[in-house]
């Protein structure tokens, strides 16, 4: 099979490279093509473009795969923990018990929270959204950490910056949903791992600990490594296009943070449940609303519905629609939504607009109702997807410096006014 690609232009035939990724995928090389041809490709959205080589996370999504640095998602989802998926997004292989523990310890050593912090997080209204003041928290850190902004950090100075980020993300989410309380912050302990810490810097109080039951800990171990990385999404783009540039890991962030907000993107899974509430509501009858999803003149969209990549099952979705079901049974929480979501997913699935569509349930149609049922407010659930990116974003960030990449700077074909002669205003 060719391992080049012919393009004839002005009877000009030009041969571009074909290159072949680990899993098979095929890419053509187009790098030399405008100094050769004098044109650019045009692909709005990105649809067809290959941005970069990643070697972190794969996707096939006419198969429904998705595996990180080689592991699927299905095992690491059922085996791993956070932090150990967080330590093999960054660096690439599963860490050894010492080197985990080290992870761990460093992460935890770094949950603190400058107390100044507090001067500018308490102007914020406490009904602000969380996304708003979590990308504002997040860019913040730079002012306290300003060796940060050495694009030259060394290997250590960097590997510091990212622990100190993955130990202060959980300190700052609690305080956000705190705010939104109008309650005091509760501190990390010592003692606790870092679900637990967060968990009870969410849900404890100052002066008593809540204890979880495992189900409840072991459904945010499960999410927070299902939202962990998906390879080149608009958020993760948005990371690597911004640390192109030199911008330190929390400008970098904070940007992702900025477009994961999106209610296209990670904003989709607070966008499900008010969907699923105005059905309910509504009298909880699903064709209405899949009527309107198919109506190109209503703007109104199945909300956790649809993906970029996948055109199947996301893989991620049947282990969070799975985890839904165990955890709302071990937890006694009957809530009506979550039949309601099944019935719109049942209709969906047998209907030729979604069929023809290739239209799926992606990982925030079922995302919500868990949250909820472990106590989080909606607004707080596009949060809680930063977190669990959060190493995704690092690594993906940590590879395209590794990379020396340049700055990305895309090209555009011109379609506005060409030559216009200037008449000053008061000759207009
Ligand atoms: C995430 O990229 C990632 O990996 C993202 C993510 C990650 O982990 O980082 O997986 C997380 O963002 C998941 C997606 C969450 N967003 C939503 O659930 C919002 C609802 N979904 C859609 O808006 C949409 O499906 C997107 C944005 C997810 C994908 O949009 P595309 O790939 O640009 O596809 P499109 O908008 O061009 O749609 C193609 C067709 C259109 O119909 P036609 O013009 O061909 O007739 O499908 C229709 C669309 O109208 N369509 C939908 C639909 N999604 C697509 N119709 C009704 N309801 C939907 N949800």
């Amino acid at each position: 099979m060719s391992d080049t690609a012919s393009i004839t232009l002005n009877g000009n035939t030009l041969e571009l490279p074909v290159l072949t990724g680990t899993e098979g995928e095929k890419a053509i090389d187009i790098s030399k093509l405008r100094d050769q041809t004098g044109h650019i490709t045009l692909d709005p959205g990105y649809k067809n473009t290959g941005a970069t080589k990643s070697a972190i996370t794969f996707l096939d999504g006419e198969k429904g795969i998705l595996k990180h640095r080689g592991y699927s998602i299905e095992d690491l989802a059922e085996k791993s923990t956070f932090l150990e998926v967080a330590y093999l997004l960054i660096y690439g292989d599963l860490p050894s018990k010492e080197t985990l523990a080290k992870f761990r310890s460093d992460i935890k050593g770094q949950m603190m929270v400058h107390e100044d912090m507090k001067n500018f997080f308490a102007g914020f209204p406490s009904k602000s959204h969380p996304m708003g003041q979590l990308s504002c928290l997040v860019g913040a850190l730079s002012a306290f950490y300003p060796e940060s902004l050495n694009p030259n950090q060394s290997q250590e100075e960097e590997d510091k910056t990212i622990i100190n980020l993955l130990g202060k993300m959980p300190t700052i989410v609690s305080w956000i949903q705190k705010k939104s309380l109008g309650h005091p912050v509760v501190y990390p302990k010592k003692d606790f791992g870092y679900i637990d810490n967060f968990m009870n810097m969410i849900f404890g109080e100052a002066n008593a600990d809540k204890v979880f039951d495992d189900a409840v800990l072991d459904a945010m171990r499960i999410l927070l490594i299902l939202h962990a990385d998906h390879e080149q999404n608009c958020s993760t783009s948005t990371v690597r296009i911004v640390g192109s540039s030199n911008a330190n890991l929390y400008a970098s962030i904070s940007a992702g943070i900025n477009a994961l907000w999106g209610p296209l993107h990670g904003g989709a899974n607070q966008a499900v449940i008010e969907m699923l509430e105005d059905i309910k509501n509504d009298g909880g009858g699903v064709e209405k609303y899949l009527a309107k999803a198919k109506d190109k003149n209503d703007p109104f969209r199945l909300m956790g519905f649809g993906h970029r990549v996948y055109k199947n099952f996301d893989p991620r979705a049947k282990i969070i629609k799975k985890a839904c079901d165990d955890v709302l049974a071990k937890l006694g929480v009957n809530d009506p939504v979550l039949e309601i979501a099944k019935g719109l997913e049942q209709a969906a699935l047998n209907d030729q607009y979604f069929i023809d569509r290739k239209l799926y349930p992606n990982v925030d149609f079922y995302s919500g109702i868990i949250y909820r049922a472990l106590g989080f407010n909606s607004e707080m659930f596009t949060v809680l997807f930063a977190l669990g990116r959060l190493p995704g974003w690092i690594a993906q960030w940590k590879e395209m410096r590794d990379n020396k990449e340049p700055i990305g700077r895309p090209r555009q074909l011109y379609i506005g006014e060409v030559d216009r002669v200037y008449i000053p205003l008061e000759e207009r």
